[in-house]
């Protein structure tokens, strides 16, 4: 099963948590209480729940419609996805959570 590893916040030690093929990131989040931010609790309406890839981007299901509304189309720039519509698929994924900026 494959391994996601998930950094909090920048600097510090990452988690890491095992889920079946077909878990989201979201998901996978929730495991290990990582903070992912949301107010839709994993329905793709709210925008929040921001992550961004640092490895095994190939392992995702594509970049969905609801992702291109709320994060428009710079993912090549930012690699940053929503975590309750980006699902994991056979092979490890290393994340780490956005945090809103105050
Ligand atoms: S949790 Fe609201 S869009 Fe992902």
């Amino acid at each position: 099963m494959p391994l996601i590893t998930i950094t909090k916040e920048p600097g510090e030690p990452s988690v890491v948590v095992e889920v079946a093929p077909g878990t989201t990131l979201f998901e996978a989040g929730a495991k290990v209480a990582a903070g992912i931010s949301t107010s839709c609790v994993g329905k793709g309406t709210c925008g929040l729940c921001r992550v961004k890839l640092l490895a095994g981007a190939e392992s995702l299901n594509s970049f969905t419609d609801e992702e291109r509304k709320h994060l428009g189309n710079v993912f090549h720039l930012t690699k940053v996805r929503l975590a309750c519509r980006t699902v994991v698929g056979a092979t490890d994924v290393s994340i780490e959570v956005v945090r809103k900026r105050k």
